[in-house]
């Protein structure tokens, strides 16, 4: 082997074994959401990087509104390392890790206590984990919330209220899937989508209290049906390979710090959704606190028994995340 050959080597086996830490000390990583400030998910975004900045050198760079695309295009981003971090919804992770179906199934979750307990314990570990397929580091759940339905063209009581309403729906097959079991008429689109109710494009949407006023959806949706039909949780990733090539101190640091950016999250989000309500009822919207859910539940029955992703038997899906 030529001399500097043999240098290459050596200074790479070095890098390896000594000199990746310093490499990383003070490097930026870029976090993308989706969603712009004062949401859900940038509140998270944000506490990540106050508490890591306060910690380390590293710096956290966050890319909102949709400046990097689609949600899906996000992960898609994080896959090739060209952004290290997100702060994702849990619907368009389904394309690329199925497994994630399983929380988003609807009426999963009683309640957030529910939530926290499936969430935090062995079942969630599991998912988290599960997403390694794809190359994602899973870190933690912070929240979106349950998921309600808007529209602008009758009031929805009963799932029979839905039929053949337009309604967008996330980037995912399960969504979209549970929208035509209920008898509407679902259209897969990224976020924002404003202007497409505005312009009657789509007559409905589904979305967390938070969401709907965030994104003054008030202006352009007259019903609005408390239906929480499902429990939105957002996933909060990092590219597997670039975090498994950080020092372990750091690896832990990043973990802890979005672990309790996640908790300071779901509180934010619940200690504030009483009175997204309230603003909804006093901005003019008609809102129907208690609509039929038995009517609604009885059509989405038949969900767990689907083959949406290349016959993979769903049901047992569940029953392992479950246990
Ligand atoms: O409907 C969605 O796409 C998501 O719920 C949103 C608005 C991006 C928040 O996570």
């Amino acid at each position: 082997m030529k001399i500097w050959a043999k240098r290459l080597v050596l200074l790479c086996v070095g890098l390896l074994v000594f000199g990746l830490p310093q490499a990383w000390a003070g490097s930026t990583i870029k976090l993308g959401v989706v969603t712009k400030p004062g949401s859900a998910q940038n509140v998270c975004a944000e506490k990540f990087k106050e508490l890591l900045e306060a910690r380390s050198d590293y710096q956290v760079k966050i890319y909102h509104s949709a400046s990097l695309g689609t949600e899906t295009q996000i992960l898609q981003q994080i896959q090739m390392n060209t952004v290290q971090m997100g702060v994702i919804t849990a619907g368009p992770f389904d394309v690329f890790v199925p497994e994630v179906r399983v929380i988003n199934y609807p009426f999963l979750f009683a309640n957030a206590q529910e939530v926290d307990q499936i969430l935090d314990g062995p079942a969630g570990r599991k998912l988290l984990k599960a997403l390694e397929k794809a190359r994602f580091k899973g870190l933690a759940f912070s929240e979106n919330g349950f998921r309600h339905l808007t529209n602008n063209v009758r009031p929805v009581h009963t799932v029979d209220d839905v039929k053949g309403i337009k309604i967008r729906v996330m980037e995912s097959a399960l969504h979209k899937e549970l929208w035509r079991l209920l008898g509407a008429n679902p259209t897969p689109m990224g976020w924002p989508i404003y202007t497409e109710l505005q312009q009657g494009t789509i007559d409905a949407q589904e979305n967390p209290l938070w969401v709907i006023w965030t994104y003054k959806l008030y202006e352009v949706q007259k019903y609005l049906s408390l239906t929480g039909h499902v429990y939105s949780a957002h996933i909060d990733v990092a590219n597997l390979d670039w975090f498994n090539g950080l020092p372990p101190k750091d690896r832990e640091l990043i973990q802890r710090c979005m672990q309790e950016a996640a908790v300071y999250q779901r509180k934010w989000n619940r200690d504030n959704e009483a009175d997204f309500l309230s603003k909804l009822k006093a901005a003019g919207m008609v809102v129907d606190e208690h609509p039929d859910l038995a009517t609604f539940r009885a059509k989405v029955a038949d969900i767990r028994n689907l083959d949406i992703y290349s016959g993979k038997d769903i049901q047992a899906m569940l029953q392992t995340f479950m246990e």
